[in-house]
């Protein structure tokens, strides 16, 4: 039985793969996801969830491929944009704290709290001091840091690359503002600090499959979203070239094979993968 395991785990995966690769095509399956999406979004379905007591704005697809890719990815720091209520934090400190105490399992160690080997770094332009003091004293606090400012500001980006001085694996998560020029602006200061093999992920894209109407009182819409960012970054990067933060060539690829399996995630498109 031992000997077939590996070839049953890739025959599912297999399975699974050419399965995600049919829905694209799949007609009817793409008009139920987009009309659910479209009425989920009307009601604010996405403010109604939580992770480990602290309220996250995601789509509760979206947590779980954010957990995928930080346990394939296994980077030591996370950057992320948006804190609002801080459950996006705390999520990704949880997947981050899991991950030493995997390590410590493996080597026979065991995992001391009070000396954090990863951590979350959170940006905000308005950290509420509710929210501040409810993340501050989570028992999970230690693997996070937070700084209030706009996240493009150059002072923010500063703190935010010495933070990563060092670091070995670099996720981005960016979900603060989702204007054209706000999110370009961010791309253009974090995706730089993504470390190869790692992914920067930027929420709400879907921004651009809606209609204008579905967010009233916002100043995005499409054409003026996430998605109309990462195209135009993803255009730049082709043509004039940028360099990440190692002083290698920063190369970008939409990785459509997440998006492609969750269906309404807030962010199609939005998985990129450094190469
Ligand atoms: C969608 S919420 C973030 C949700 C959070 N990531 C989560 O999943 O729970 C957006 C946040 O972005 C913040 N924000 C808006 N403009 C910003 C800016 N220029 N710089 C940094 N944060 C900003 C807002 O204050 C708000 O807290």
């Amino acid at each position: 039985l031992e000997d077939n395991q590996p070839d049953a785990i890739r025959a599912f995966r297999e399975e699974n793969a050419k399965r995600i690769r049919e829905y694209p095509q799949d007609g009817e399956w793409n008009v139920l996801s987009r009309q659910w999406r479209e009425a989920a979004f009307r009601r604010q379905y996405m403010y109604h969830f939580s992770w480990l007591g602290r309220p996250i704005i995601q789509m509760p697809a979206d947590m779980v491929a954010v957990q995928e890719v930080i346990y394939a990815v296994n980077p030591d720091v996370i950057i992320e944009t948006g804190i609002a209520h801080g459950g996006s934090l705390i999520l990704s400190a949880s997947i981050l704290s899991q991950l030493e105490l995997f390590e410590a399992i493996a080597s026979g160690s065991v995992l001391d709290p009070a000396k954090p080997k990863r951590r979350v770094i959170g940006v905000d332009i308005d950290i509420r001091l509710h929210n501040r003091s409810a993340i501050e004293s989570h028992p999970l606090s230690r693997w996070i840091t937070m700084f209030e400012g706009s996240s493009v500001s150059p002072d923010i980006v500063a703190v935010v690359a010495a933070a990563c001085r060092g670091a070995r694996k670099v996720m981005v998560m960016l979900d603060s503002n989702h204007t054209h020029d706000h999110v370009l602006a961010e791309l253009e200061a974090y995706a730089p600090m993504t470390t190869s093999g790692s992914y920067c992920i930027v929420f709400d894209t879907v921004v651009e499959d809606m209609p204008a109407n579905v967010f009233p009182n916002r100043n995005w819409h499409p054409g003026n979203s996430p998605k109309s960012a990462i195209a135009d970054y993803i255009g730049i990067l082709r043509s004039t070239g940028r360099s990440a933060a190692d002083g290698r060539p920063l190369q970008l690829e939409i990785d459509n094979t997440i998006s492609d399996k969750l269906m309404v995630s807030a962010a199609p498109g939005g998985f990129l993968k450094r190469i």
